[in-house]
């Protein structure tokens, strides 16, 4: 039996568990009463850094960890700053000037100078993403696309399309959305007239494509095609990388938004776009390590479920740049974005109290199987037409359930590894909430239409 469990495919598994496990489910903070006067930003109450002397460096000892001793405290935190300009406009090599643009296009530098400087510069890990030329002008993450003759500008047929929407109006007579040629990487056939691929073979192909190259199919339990990209994604993380529309990856995580808006009378949005997170070399392999000791003590797999019991649980957190907006793929600098402090360097519990961390389980890291629990704690402090929320891998392992609240826990009772807060009544929703740093990893970042 257990042999058959451990046979089935991870993403199934992952499924499954996601299905079932909605009584095991987690939730995210819940509004404190004490005070609820203050604006509930989701972060810290630091000051917002100057942006002139920001740098794309990671920050140890960033203030992420506020993130969520506000999203369990409300955030007394001050609302800092509509006033910060969002350094994703900027120039990624002096972070002073705002970016080129010629018209057209937004370039990544200023100035030419600018643009020579981080080419020389270009072995030094900026930490946001890459600044390589040799990378897609849309996504600035991945290679560009060379047919053998040449050298495209972008690194596949989705980046080209994001890059010129124009272009599907142009031949708007052929496939669904007008694309002239097959969107599988490589052919030039024209499409299907019902679709946007020349075969079944090409659409199920391009559904499931690597999501490092984009070129070849991936593997079946990996994001990824190849041992190669594998090293390659990790090697330049920490960075995000877009997940065309058309991808199954896109299908499963929108699917789980969906299913997971619960509050009544508000409808759930669309989602408009969805990245995969790549964390910096060293973090996964953490969080795996974590997985199998849990797993160890606990025998999930055995029962049916995933190892570690691991579960794909929403976090909402402020934003104070455009990541994750059209073309936004490098992270700000400012110690203030939440959103990119906990995708660059995932979630630190040690942070925590040093604003007014306050939460219904005393210090953990707190997330929620319902999307439209975890809208309530997104918050743009930026101009955007739409919100983030991360999708997280989180392992629950053997979960606490509790009624009453208990602020002074600073880790999981006795025997348990998690805490699944439980309250009566259906308008309530059920919080997650784990103890240790390496428990959770954010997986996905998603931006949909507010509400
Ligand atoms: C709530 O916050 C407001 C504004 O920050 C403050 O003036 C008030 O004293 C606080 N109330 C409590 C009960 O903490
Ligand atoms: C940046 O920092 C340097 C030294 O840390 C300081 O001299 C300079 O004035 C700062 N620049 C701005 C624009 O704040
Ligand atoms: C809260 O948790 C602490 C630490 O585990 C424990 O000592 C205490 O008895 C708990 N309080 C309540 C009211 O359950
Ligand atoms: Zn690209
Ligand atoms: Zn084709
Ligand atoms: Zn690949
Ligand atoms: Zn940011």
């Amino acid at each position: 039996m257990s042999s058959m469990a451990s046979h089935i495919p991870m993403a199934l598994s992952f499924l499954s568990s996601v299905a079932s496990g909605l009584q095991a489910s987690g939730l995210t903070a819940h509004k404190p009463s004490q005070n609820s006067s203050a604006p509930s930003s989701h972060s810290a109450a630091a000051p917002p850094a100057p942006l002139q002397n920001s740098t794309n460096l990671p920050t140890p000892g960033s203030s992420s960890a506020s993130t969520y001793a506000a999203q369990a405290s409300g955030g007394a935190a001050g609302s800092a700053s509509s006033t910060i300009v969002s350094t994703a406009t900027m120039c990624i090599q002096c972070h002073s000037k705002p970016r080129y643009s010629d018209g057209t296009k937004t370039h990544p530098y200023c100035s030419k100078t600018c643009a020579i400087k981080i080419k020389a510069n270009s072995g030094v890990k900026t930490g946001s993403g890459n600044a390589n030329s040799g990378n897609c002008d849309f996504c600035h993450n991945r290679p560009k696309f060379n047919d053998g003759t040449k050298t495209h500008d972008f690194c596949s047929k989705a980046c080209a399309r994001n890059a010129n929407p124009q272009r599907k109006q142009s031949s708007a007579s052929s496939g669904t959305s007008g694309q002239s040629q097959c969107q599988a990487p490589g052919c030039t056939n024209p499409p299907h007239p019902s679709s946007d691929y020349c075969s079944l073979a090409h659409k199920t192909m391009s559904e499931n494509l690597c999501l490092m190259c984009l070129q070849a199919p991936k593997m079946a339990n990996s994001h990824f095609c190849s041992q190669t990209c594998i090293d390659d994604a990790e090697k330049k993380g920490p960075m995000i990388l877009e997940v065309p529309v058309g991808h199954s990856t896109f299908k499963s995580v929108c699917d789980q938004f969906k299913a997971s808006w619960r509050h009544a009378g508000s409808t759930c949005p669309t989602v408009r776009r969805v990245y995969k997170i790549i964390m910096p070399p060293g973090k996964l392999a953490s969080y795996e390590a974590y997985r199998t000791a849990v797993e160890a003590k606990g025998q999930f797999v055995a029962q049916g479920r995933s190892a570690g019991n691991e579960n794909r649980r929403w976090h909402g957190t402020r934003r104070t740049c455009n990541l994750g907006d059209k073309g936004h793929t490098q992270f700000c600098g400012t110690t203030t974005c939440s959103l990119c402090s906990i995708i660059r360097n995932s979630f630190d519990i040690t942070l925590w109290g040093k604003k007014t961390g306050w939460g219904r389980f005393g210090k953990g890291i707190y997330t929620s199987s319902t999307s439209s629990k975890s809208n309530d704690y997104s918050h743009n402090d930026c101009k955007s037409n739409l919100k983030a929320i991360l999708l997280n891998k989180v392992i629950v392992g053997k979960g606490c359930k509790m009624l009453q609240d208990n602020t002074s826990l600073t880790s999981a009772p006795a025997g348990f590894d998690s805490v699944l807060a439980e309250k009566g009544g259906s308008l309530n929703y059920d919080e997650l909430v784990i103890y240790n740093n390496e428990a959770i990893r954010p997986s996905f970042l998603v931006m949909y239409d507010e509400p």
